[in-house]
């Protein structure tokens, strides 16, 4: 494609943006580049790579076809000059953490986060002399008042693993911005996806995604994402990926994402139409005390959510009126809806966050984060909303 594809539509940006054509042959599907190294006409073009003079592939830890083109399209969805692909969500957070923070840095950070950031943040990133205030960041004074002369960072999820706690992106900027305009405001966007999200236009900084998740969205692929500008990617993938984290993605998971995005909106829709009517439904039951998704108008998020998104999500969680052990005895009796952790796959699946994703907080981080332990989370998949919620109906009966 030819013309500028980032002027284009969401639906044909995530098909075409960052095509790659090979003359003489000319698949439509980018085929596999399975090679972990590139060959070098002669020394002096080895050293013009390696110098940054010549553009070309050297070795696939800095660069691979399929690996380029599946970060180009991100960065091309999320409005972003530039993106890296990375071999985890993880290995994304941690690449882009190491590459922009030093030494006596601080962060300031939402309380509720994928429970590996966090525990990145609270007990590794501190063996590096980097420190981490956590906050309630869905109120922005709080993030305001916890800034200091070191503070680098605010790092955020919206909404936000597993409460789905929801914050206002454009107004933690400008208030950032006020500030301090020399802090990184960085989002996780993971649970919206650039097709719900737009944080880049909203004025934050670096976008991170587990790919594993929506992006992906088929459960085959453990992948990571960052985008930004051109500077901040080339300073993760130089410093953060090349020598510090190496966590580079494969050429077949990369191909598997690029097959995955070209269907990104409509799997999005229907999700997100799924989620609405298990949400309305788990709401009106008796035995449901509390359901935490952002489309709901009982949602303290709704507001800002609607504001910022295009559509709801399709993460949902709740609490039951009942004991911890009853609690497990109904997230273990369902049938449709698989008990796994991850999200964003065409199955629906259930997880308890307390004991598994968020395992590594303690009963006062939990609290102190507003996460319930009795809270169960539900993926809410692409198989027919009717079934999500017989499955639910026929288990919660015996609660
Ligand atoms: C919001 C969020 N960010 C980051 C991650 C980490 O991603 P990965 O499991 O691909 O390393 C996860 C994983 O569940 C997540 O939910």
């Amino acid at each position: 494609m030819t013309t500028d594809i980032n002027k284009k539509g969401f639906a044909t940006r995530q098909i075409h943006a960052s095509d790659v054509r090979i003359p003489g042959i000319n698949p439509l599907a980018t085929p596999i580049f399975a090679t972990s190294t590139f060959v070098f006409d002669d020394c002096a073009q080895g050293a013009a790579r390696f110098a940054g003079k010549e553009a070309g592939y050297i070795y696939s830890r800095m660069g691979n076809p399929n690996v380029n083109q599946v970060a180009a399209k991100v960065a091309a969805l999320e409005g972003a000059e530039a993106g890296l692909a990375l071999g985890s969500g993880m290995g994304a957070v941690a690449t882009a953490l190491l590459s922009l923070l030093e030494q006596g840095d601080h962060i300031v950070a939402d309380s509720a986060l994928y429970g590996a950031t966090f525990t990145l943040m609270r007990d590794a990133l501190p063996n590096f002399g980097i420190e981490t205030t956590f906050v309630d960041a869905s109120h922005i004074d709080n993030v305001i008042a916890a800034i200091k002369p070191e503070t680098r960072m605010v790092y955020f999820e919206t909404p936000a693993n597993p409460n789905l706690k929801v914050t206002d992106i454009a107004e933690m900027v400008k208030r950032v911005r006020e500030k301090d305009p020399l802090i990184i405001v960085v989002i996780d966007n993971t649970f919206a996806t650039p097709y719900l999200q737009q944080p880049i236009a909203l004025g934050v900084d670096v976008v991170i995604h587990s790919g594993t998740k929506y992006l992906n969205g088929h459960g085959d692929v453990i992948s990571g994402f960052i985008a930004s500008s051109d500077v901040i990617i080339d300073r993760c993938r130089n410093i953060g990926l090349k020598m510090v984290t190496g966590a580079v993605l494969g050429a077949f998971e990369a191909f598997l994402i690029n097959r995955g995005l070209k269907t990104l909106d409509i799997r999005m829709e229907k999700h997100c139409k799924n989620a609405m009517q298990v949400a309305e439904w788990l709401e009106k039951h008796p035995k449901v005390r509390k359901v935490y998704y952002p489309g709901l108008k009982s949602f303290e998020g709704y507001e800002v959510a609607k504001k910022q998104m295009k559509l709801p999500g399709a993460i949902i969680s709740f609490e039951l009126e009942a004991s911890k052990e009853v609690t497990e005895k109904f997230v273990n009796s369902l049938e449709l809806i698989t008990l796994a952790v991850s999200l964003g796959d065409a199955e629906s699946l259930v997880e308890h966050p307390a004991s598994m994703t968020h395992a590594g907080y303690t009963k006062a981080d939990l609290e102190d984060a507003g996460i319930s332990e009795s809270l169960i989370r539900i993926s809410v998949g692409l198989e027919d909303a009717e079934d999500i919620i017989a499955d639910l109906e026929k288990h919660l009966a015996a609660v």
